[in-house]
């Protein structure tokens, strides 16, 4: 059903500028890391009465009347979390990954502590630097030693740091996160200065789960932080699970989520996330082995057409993403610009010891989680390579190369990896 547009300006700007997006994305091959398509069922699920609720709390303890099903929901979906993840805990009220973040920022440090993160040059995320939520909580952060051909932490030096600052806080986890963060090899170092090892998976969240990526409450980290709409196609949200080194931990994490950082979350949004997480009990396994299939074979195809990959020591990527220097093209900005115009659509980023700024930086990061989505695979990832070497190599007008971009996306149109199959992938604002 879709209900008649009134005659008022503004309303009819929003549908119409709303409308004329998904016909651009329909059209478009869309590479941000970040980013993901959400099943029928779960998009479906964010139009309920659940999305004009409160419940402030948790199931069973809560400050308003009228939670009774919510709490059996919530219950469930927290269930099917620790299912998922096979964690011991988990918290499906985070509003964000951010917000999931500064509920553990504010849980594992106080006010001039010492916590270790990535460097953003290194691929770390806003929300760990000075001028995000480690800074918020007025923490001290130093960042761990890079290993720029591996594209991975220096182990050897790290621990040695660690040794000799001992931090309160040690966040693993990046925006960038192309192989498995070592915790296997630093957990007896971590251990000896017994400080909170939190690992930040919110874009590896869906490999994790798919088994393909490492397993970080089993290697050591007390919690996962994370987004539940990346690798882990759900709905734009977070979600907190945990091995906690003891109950304090775990309760310090559920205090700072409400009413820490959240007065009611999101309950369509929690409902939601159960239908994604119940889909990638049943998918996730395959979806995780072709995305990084996918990102793999994309990786080699720009290696061979010329572009310089990072990592290529280790086979450039173990995840979704991969990052590419194109500072010989003309930069990040220029080149994601030239490829908006060509209706593929990717992010500029900064690379380690990157000389640009964060608008004009040295790489281009992407993504193949979004691509496989809509069921591409290997042979289609060496298409979509040869489209970026035309334009950004081969100097071909995008707008010509946009027409291919175009007729190799008609063939992609739903959703795959899903309890629902064949069902179109994108949607104006026509949904109930
Ligand atoms: C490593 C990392 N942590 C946290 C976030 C924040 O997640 P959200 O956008 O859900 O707030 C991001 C976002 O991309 C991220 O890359």
């Amino acid at each position: 059903m879709t209900l008649p547009l009134p005659d008022n300006e503004d309303v009819r700007f929003i549908y119409e500028n709303i409308d004329t997006h998904t016909d651009w994305f329909k059209d478009s091959l869309c590479m941000i890391a970040s980013e993901n398509l959400v099943s029928p069922l779960t998009r479906q699920l964010q139009v309920s009465d659940f999305t004009d609720r409160y419940a402030e709390g948790l199931p069973g303890k809560r400050y308003y009347n009228g939670n009774t099903y919510v709490d059996r929901v919530e219950t469930r979906v927290e269930e099917i979390a620790k299912r998922l993840f096979n964690a011991p805990e988990a918290d499906v009220r985070p509003i964000s990954g951010t917000t999931a973040n500064i509920s553990a920022f504010f849980s594992f440090i106080k006010p001039g502590e010492l916590y270790f993160a990535p460097h953003l040059n290194d691929g770390a995320h806003i929300s760990s630097a000075k001028f995000g939520a480690g800074g918020l909580r007025g923490g001290n952060e130093m960042t761990y030693v890079w290993d720029k051909d591996l594209m991975n932490i220096d182990i050897d030096a790290t621990r040695k740091l660690l040794l000799e600052h001992r931090p309160k806080l040690c966040l693993f986890g990046r925006s960038v996160f192309l192989f498995p963060a070592p915790l296997k090899e630093l957990r007896d170092t971590l251990q000896e200065i017994d400080c909170h090892v939190w690992y930040d998976g919110a874009h590896v969240l869906g490999l994790i789960a798919g088994k393909r990526f490492q397993d970080p409450l089993r290697e050591g980290a007390h919690i996962i932080t994370g987004s539940t709409h990346k690798t882990l196609p759900g709905p734009q949200g977070g979600v907190i699970l945990g091995n906690p080194k003891d109950e304090d931990q775990w309760k310090a994490i559920r205090r700072r989520v409400f009413p820490g950082t959240h007065s009611s979350h999101h309950l369509m949004t929690m409902s939601a996330k159960g239908i994604a997480f119940a889909e990638h009990i049943e998918f996730g396994e395959q979806y995780a082995d072709q995305i990084i299939r996918n990102a793999q074979a994309f990786a080699q195809a720009l290696h061979e057409r010329g572009f310089t990959v990072l990592g290529e020591k280790h086979g450039f990527t173990k995840s979704h993403a991969m990052v590419l220097d194109v500072s010989e093209q003309g930069g990040g900005a220029i080149c994601a610009d030239d490829l908006e115009t060509a209706n593929m659509i990717t992010n500029k980023n900064l690379i380690p010891d990157d000389p640009g700024t964060a608008m004009r930086p040295s790489g281009l990061r992407l993504g193949a989680q979004e691509l496989t989505r809509i069921g591409m695979r290997e042979s289609h990832m060496a298409e979509v390579a040869e489209l970026f070497r035309r334009i950004l190599i081969g100097r071909e007008d995008p707008l010509k190369v946009k027409e291919d971009v175009i007729k190799l996306k008609s063939d992609f149109q739903s959703i795959h990896y899903c309890f629902t199959p064949d069902q179109p992938a994108y949607h104006k604002w026509r949904i109930i």
